[in-house]
């Protein structure tokens, strides 16, 4: 008797440590998964902005659009400025334009952003910068774009003398000028919090691996009485 229940034992914690090992692999997996989905997200929207901004340089400059305090809710920063703050409030998602020689203080780039702006400015060749990072205590993750200057930005980040005047008011700390063709101007940045939804996936997998050990339990108790029952019959057939 002490025997079986030794084996019992055995089969159950083997089976237990079996089962953790498979769920730990598992999280493992479904969190990478989830990262690499969520960057996928990121890229899409980063993207979105890139073409909004680009058309809308592109059509002031082919319109000849004169820069003056009407047309400047048409600028593409300005643009961009706007369409991150009603994503951020649908979505929760965070969506800038960022550079370090910015225009706006605002656009500032926090620790992540420049070690992104510096890797770019180091390569011209790489298309992103991601990775998981920490803000108020919460768990998000970054995703990043450079842009550079095209045709259509130098109205507005040439030489000081020759941008338009009422920016030139509006910044008088304006730190975005000087460039040139092929310049990496900034980036476009997009964070997301990741804790609710790698909670999610946790909770599911606590979830499944209680209810499978709790199965596998069962079925181990299930397997022991039937193959006593078997035993004490043959047992008794062989008196
Ligand atoms: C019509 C003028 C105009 C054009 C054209 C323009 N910009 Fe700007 N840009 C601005 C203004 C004004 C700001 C500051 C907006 C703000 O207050 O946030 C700005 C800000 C930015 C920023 C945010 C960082 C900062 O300096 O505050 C980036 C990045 C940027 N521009 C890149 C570009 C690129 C790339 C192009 C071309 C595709 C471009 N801009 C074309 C006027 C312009």
């Amino acid at each position: 008797m002490k025997k079986k229940f030794i084996l019992f034992l055995i089969i159950t914690i083997v089976g237990t440590v079996v089962i953790l090992s498979i769920s730990f692999t598992n999280y493992q997996k479904q969190s990478s998964m989830l990262r690499e989905e969520i960057f996928d997200k990121c890229e899409m929207i980063a993207i979105e902005l890139k073409h909004t901004r680009e058309y809308l340089a592109e059509t002031i400059a082919i319109a000849n659009m004169e820069h003056n305090e009407t047309t400047r809710m048409l600028m593409p920063a300005m643009a961009g400025n706007e369409i991150g703050r009603k994503f951020y409030n649908s979505t929760g998602y965070q969506l800038r334009q960022i550079s370090s020689k910015y225009r706006n203080p605002k656009n500032n780039p926090d620790k992540f952003e420049e070690n992104a702006l510096a890797e770019f400015e180091k390569n011209k060749k790489l298309s992103e910068y991601k990775g998981v990072d920490k803000i108020s205590g919460q768990k998000v993750l970054r995703f990043l774009i450079p842009l550079y200057m095209e045709e259509a930005c130098l109205k507005c980040h040439s030489a000081k003398e020759t941008i338009p005047d009422f920016i030139q008011e509006d910044y008088p700390e304006d730190k975005a000028t000087d460039y040139t063709f092929g310049d990496l101007r900034g980036a476009i940045s997009v964070t997301i919090p990741i804790d609710k939804a790698e909670a999610e996936v946790k909770g599911h997998l606590i979830h499944m691996t209680i209810i499978t050990t709790v199965g596998m339990v069962f079925l181990v108790t299930f397997i022991t009485i039937i193959m006593n029952i078997m035993i004490k019959k043959i047992d008794s057939n062989k008196i």
